[in-house]
């Protein structure tokens, strides 16, 4: 079978998607899933192009398990919108660039936003936690644990075989 490719995007790709992208990874792992899955992240802006993930991300990430080890870059849109089968954004702008991005591509139909997955989520997006303290990194972290839980469910019921 092919395998599911998943691209999880933010604006910066340092805080969010690379959490994301390791949250999941963890996740698919624990079930044994590894070979049905590539999975990525991506930044809506280049500016962190080629960096590690933000330290305080990674510090709150590592205090749960998560080892936050992609590297920055930006969204491709002449491969990613083909090579990928879901490409998850974080925050309702992110939704607007990408939805703007793939404008012609024929992939809006592949455009999710993460909070979608959630169960008894009180947010609809995953908040921009750069500019705020240590509480923003933990909501992040939370909100990814609950979505990429719904998230790997929904496969697992519908896309997987
Ligand atoms: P991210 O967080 O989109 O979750 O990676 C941000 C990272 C950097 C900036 C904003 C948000 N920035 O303005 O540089």
């Amino acid at each position: 079978m092919e395998k599911k490719k998943i691209l999880f995007v933010c604006l910066g790709n340092i805080c969010r998607s690379p959490s994301a992208e390791a949250v999941f990874k963890g996740y698919i792992e624990k079930e044994g899933l590894n070979d049905k899955f590539f999975i990525d992240s991506a930044g809506i802006t280049d500016y962190h192009a080629g960096a590690p993930a933000d330290a305080r991300m990674q510090r709150h990430a590592i205090k749960r398990g998560y080892n936050l080890d992609s590297i920055s870059r930006p969204v491709n849109p002449a491969t990613d919108f083909r090579e990928f089968d879901m490409i998850i954004g974080m925050d309702n702008q992110n939704m607007r660039d990408l939805e703007q991005l793939a404008a012609g591509t024929g992939a809006v139909t592949k455009i999710f936003k993460m909070t979608d997955f959630c169960s008894n989520c009180p947010h609809d997006e995953v908040p921009d936690p750069y500019y705020g303290g240590n509480d923003g990194f933990e909501l992040v972290l939370d909100l990814l644990e609950s979505a990429c839980g719904g998230l790997l469910n929904f496969l697992i019921n519908n896309e997987l075989d």
